[in-house]
């Protein structure tokens, strides 16, 4: 099985996790990208979806699936479903590989159940192997880069990539995340500091892990 075979198994098996007469909440990716590809045949059982980026709401809009404005929905907010860069054994991720770390810690906060879906490469055992995005206001990006250095990291500018916020990306390289809550709330507290890509204070609820024998629930 390919890696994109996978990626597709781990995308239609979180259908099941669709509530008919429920509002979804769509990640960012290559992997929700194709549960989006797979939603298009639940999308006259559902009330619409919230997306994670502008490239999903539109991937989303191309297959005829209604998108809502997040400030406009507060009920029946029952499953966001999107895919991670990395997860540990306590299903504390890391995401932002596709810069949408801060809308996708946004949405999935409003809806009951994360559901992540991945391909078996995605687990490890500590965090830190891909490097850590944070998504900064832009004039910090400096400061961000010398406490980022202070801590260890290698911390990289994600040149010429602008969020869906306006806002800049620094992948930090080289950290070995041990304690992934207390980094987090550690990155949230400093000046300058929009989101970081650790999904560890609210993880995942359901790890989907495609390998070749099958889809794996977590
Ligand atoms: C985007 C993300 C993605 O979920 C993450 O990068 C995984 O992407 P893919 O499914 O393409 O491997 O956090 O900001």
């Amino acid at each position: 099985m390919t890696q994109d075979e996978m990626k597709k198994a781990v995308a239609q098996a979180a259908l099941d996790y669709v509530v008919a007469g429920s509002i979804v909440g769509v990640g960012t990716g290559s992997t929700a990208n194709m549960f989006i590809d797979a939603l298009a045949s639940m999308k006259d059982d559902i009330l619409g979806t919230v997306a994670s980026s502008n490239v999903s709401a539109e991937r989303l809009a191309s297959h005829g699936i209604k998108v809502l404005n997040f400030n406009d929905v507060s009920e029946n907010m029952v499953v966001y479903v999107d895919g991670a860069d990395e997860f540990d054994a306590g299903k504390c991720l890391v995401k932002g590989g596709g810069g949408a770390l801060t809308r996708e810690k946004i949405v999935a906060a409003g809806f009951d159940k994360f559901v992540c879906i991945v391909d078996e490469s995605k687990k490890v055992d500590v965090l830190g192997a891909f490097p850590l995005p944070i998504e900064v206001i832009p004039m910090s990006r400096n400061l961000i880069t010398r406490a980022m250095k202070e801590m260890g990291g290698n911390p990289v500018w994600r040149e010429g990539f602008v969020t869906d916020n306006g806002n800049d990306i620094l992948d930090v390289h080289g950290l070995s995340i041990t304690d992934p809550k207390a980094l987090e709330a550690t990155l949230n507290h400093m000046p300058g500091v929009v989101t970081n890509g650790l999904f560890a204070m609210c993880g995942a609820d359901i790890v989907l892990m495609a390998t070749p024998e099958g889809v794996e629930i977590l």
